[in-house]
């Protein structure tokens, strides 16, 4: 007898219509699909085509209507700003249907585009419901971004209206979102009608007139509105993430897809059920926010929990472990950083013995690869099973999961565990051939992608095909790399492109390059991840300057790196930067990054065979001591 899960996934491969018809089944629909999988159009691939529905009808009055609405949906909890507010579904309901109304009484139609802009509180999490209640497509820009950044995602998405709040708290620093969001309007080509802005006490922002609107004011005028059908191929949301240049990716998500596969992996994956406390610790603004703080749950009727605060610092690093025993929390999904964050601080977990944990059966991370250690302290001090899951903002859920809820799996460190139903994961080398077992090529997943992944890039089909699609015919290429083993553990080692993972956070290499490369005594640059002990990994740059250059070289790092802050922003947590007389380079010219990044990680190295000039490698090491990094010792006789 196979075990549920091999069931699953057996039946997910064997017969992908079946197996998410029966799970669109389990959601409301006003017209059933007419195709569960349409494929005429390969390689674009749609699921539930000619269905209609609602996301937020299925979130939030489905629940009421099923005579839950008194039951939690949501848990606001705000250390820094020492509150705690829930709502019930009934009352979430009536809030997400008048913002509903305001969003309507500003023009805003099916299809429309709003960009949200805001920090973690409820009003963000409304916002997108509102926008998901009238149709309109939202587009959700992380707070720690730059007013560039928002202005680039406003150019590509053409937002008729821009929701935003006056300010965000970074642990006791207030951070006014209006100046950048002002900034980035004045920076963009295309300008929203109306901004809507939510007034915080600690910070009020400056309205501008006739155009920006106060939260409170549009909301107390507006009627509530009803859910817009919509059809299953309609986007709900575009998010914006990390490409391989300084233009990001705005990856598109479906209502109906996002909704059947998001429903199912409540239970699959993460084992939960209606009623039962889920607590995500992330951001609104990445994926991990999207789909697990707030669609994820509440499709499942749980109750969800948006936490305004940092694992440590807010005020202390107990505060998971309060979080937790306050609100009864069944599961958590977090980084792996944010635990090693509080491992730091609390290397034996004292914090933890000051808390009731009991309802608490396991810990979820993603986002970067969970390092052993991290794995190990929490399932030694929490005692519940801590889950590796590998996923990608493009995928909208995890690719490979110890799924909880169909069959656990004993845990390999290392490994995200199995591909989970749905996802045929392979290895193959440059030429799309299997790799044997155990060894590593590029991790790729046969076409069709299950539904609630990425149907393509917005306003860019061409531009989805050449990123995901061509390079490996008939697979969609994830840019990650690793290994499958004899037991079918996957392994996921490294990107295949210069993304870097920085606290979870996605960011571009070539992004910063850009960047660097524009300040005016800079001939030439390089910025490498380079290992790190709390962020996994954490950005340097490597500055070549102009010839005739006599200025400061300090002068010149601290420019560059105020010039990342501004222009990124803050979340790039670009801080380390070094000016170096030439970078090595192999003989035809590209930046020899692999070996510079072995010698800062203090990892085996050799010197190239087609290195240009041998003796910059030795320049490079001097740098990285200079940073203080780099166990970087050129090995003997080299
Ligand atoms: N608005 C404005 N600024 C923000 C921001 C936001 N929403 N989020 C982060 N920033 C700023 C921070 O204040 C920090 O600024 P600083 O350079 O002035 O200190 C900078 O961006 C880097 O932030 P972060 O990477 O979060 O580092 P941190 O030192 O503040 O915190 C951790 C480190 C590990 C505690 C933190 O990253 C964390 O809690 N991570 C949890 C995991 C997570 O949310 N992952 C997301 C995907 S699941
Ligand atoms: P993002 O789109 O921000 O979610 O980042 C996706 C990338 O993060 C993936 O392509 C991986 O490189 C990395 N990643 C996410 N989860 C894991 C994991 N569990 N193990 C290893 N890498 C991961």
């Amino acid at each position: 007898m196979p075990d549920p899960y091999a069931k699953a996934y057996q039946a997910s491969l064997a017969d992908p219509s079946a197996f998410w018809r029966a799970a669109a089944e389990d959601c409301h629909w006003y017209r059933k699909w007419d195709r569960v999988l349409d494929d005429s159009n390969k390689p674009f691939y749609r699921w539930f085509a000619g269905g209609r529905l609602n996301t937020c009808y299925n979130a939030l009055d489905l629940h009421v209507e099923k005579g839950n609405g008194d039951r939690t949906a949501l848990i606001y909890d705000s250390p820094v700003t020492d509150s705690i507010r829930s709502y019930t579904y009934r009352e979430l309901t009536e809030e997400v249907a008048r913002f509903a109304g305001a969003l309507a009484a500003q023009g805003v139609v099916k299809g429309d585009r709003v960009v949200i802009y805001m920090p973690m509180i409820p009003e963000a999490a409304i916002a997108m419901l509102a926008c998901a209640r009238v149709g309109a497509v939202h587009s959700v820009v992380f707070g720690g971004f730059a007013a560039r950044e928002l202005a680039v995602r406003i150019n590509d998405a053409k937002p008729k209206v821009i929701v935003s709040a006056s300010c965000g708290i970074e642990v006791k620093r207030i951070v006014p979102y209006k100046p950048l969001l002002d900034e980035a309007i004045e920076i963009a080509e295309s300008k929203p009608e109306r901004c809507i802005v939510y007034q915080r006490p600690m910070e009020r922002a400056t309205l501008v007139e006739g155009r920006d609107l106060d939260w409170e004011a549009v909301v107390a005028e507006a009627s509530p509105h009803p859910c817009v059908p919509v059809e299953a191929t309609d986007p709900l949301y575009i998010l914006y993430t990390s490409g391989t240049t300084g233009i990001p990716k705005g990856v598109v998500r479906d209502n109906g897809g996002h909704m059947v596969a998001l429903k199912w992996t409540m239970k699959a994956i993460y084992n939960m059920d209606e009623g039962d406390v889920w607590w995500t610790a992330s951001d609104v603004g990445w994926v991990v926010g999207h789909s697990y703080i707030v669609y994820g749950p509440l499709l499942k009727g749980c109750t969800t929990v948006l936490f305004e605060g940092k694992p440590v610092g807010t005020p202390d690093a107990g505060v998971f472990w309060r979080v937790i025993s306050e609100h009864k929390v069944k599961a958590m999904f977090t980084a792996p950083t944010a635990y090693r964050a509080i491992k730091r601080e609390d290397p034996e977990g004292k914090l933890i013995r000051d808390y009731d944990l009991s309802p608490f059966q396991a810990l979820f991370l993603a986002g970067e690869r969970s390092d052993p250690d991290t794995i190990q302290w929490s399932e030694k001090n929490l005692k519940v099973p801590v889950i590796d899951h590998w996923w990608q903002t493009e995928t909208g859920w995890a690719i490979a999961a110890n799924c909880l809820g169909l069959h656990p799996f004993p845990v390999k460190y290392g490994s995200p565990t199995k591909s989970v139903p749905g996802w045929d994961v392979r290895v193959v080398d440059a030429s799309s051939n299997p790799v044997p077992a155990g060894e590593i090529g590029a991790l790729v997943v046969r076409l069709p992608l299950p539904p609630g992944t990425l149907p393509t890039l917005w306003n860019n089909d061409q531009g989805f095909v050449k990123a995901y699609l061509s390079e490996f015919p008939g697979y969609y290429k994830t840019a990650d790399a690793g290994f499958i083993d004899e037991d079918g553990y996957v392994y996921v080692m490294a990107r295949t492109d210069d993304i870097i993972n920085v606290a979870g956070h996605r960011l571009s290499t070539g992004a910063m390059e850009e960047v660097l490369a524009d300040h005016p005594d800079v001939a030439e640059c390089a910025v490498l991840g380079v290992e790190d002990s709390l962020k996994g990994q954490a950005p340097v740059g490597f500055v070549v300057l102009n010839a005739g250059v006599t200025r400061d070289e300090e002068e010149i790092v601290a420019e560059v790196i105020h010039m990342v802050r501004e222009r990124i922003g803050p979340v790039a947590a670009f801080k380390q930067a070094t000016v170096v007389k030439r970078l090595p380079k192999t003989r035809s010219g590209k930046i020899l990054r692999g070996t510079i990044q072995k010698i800062a990680d203090n990892k085996e190295w050799n010197v190239p065979a087609t290195i240009d000039e041998p003796a910059t490698l030795t320049e490079m090491e001097e740098a990285l001591t200079r940073l203080g990094l780099a166990g970087a010792r050129i090995p003997e006789g080299k």
